[in-house]
């Protein structure tokens, strides 16, 4: 069962940026690349880092953790590099007039 939680503004988020949100302590990684968002686990599964603070590429959408280097993909939540091996989740998004909204499951909170 997934809850649809509005998670910020579009207008809050930058092209090609990637923006922390916290809902009811659950940390989500935000990604704007054009009209389309992203929005995936934000702790990497390898250790306790914040994805939102790594390195977004908007060409093949997937963001660079900031500590050892694996990428992870927006779209599926898979790595494609260790030393990361399990993906983090990816939440289902839609913008509906400048409200971000993600259908986060219940069991996450
Ligand atoms: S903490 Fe992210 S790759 Fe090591």
């Amino acid at each position: 069962m997934n809850r649809s939680v509005r998670l910020c503004e579009l207008g809050a988020l930058d092209d090609g940026a990637v923006t922390r949100v916290d809902i009811d302590g659950q940390r989500i990684a935000v990604a704007r690349v054009g009209q389309t968002v992203y929005a995936i686990g934000d702790r990497c599964s390898h250790a306790n880092f914040s994805l939102s603070d790594g390195f977004l590429s908007a060409g093949d959408c997937t963001i660079e953790c900031p500590k050892h280097g694996s990428r992870f993909s927006l779209v599926t939540g898979v790595p494609d590099s260790l030393p990361a091996v399990r993906a983090v989740p990816v939440y289902e998004v839609r913008v509906d007039g400048d409200d971000v909204i993600a259908e986060l499951p219940e069991d996450d909170r």
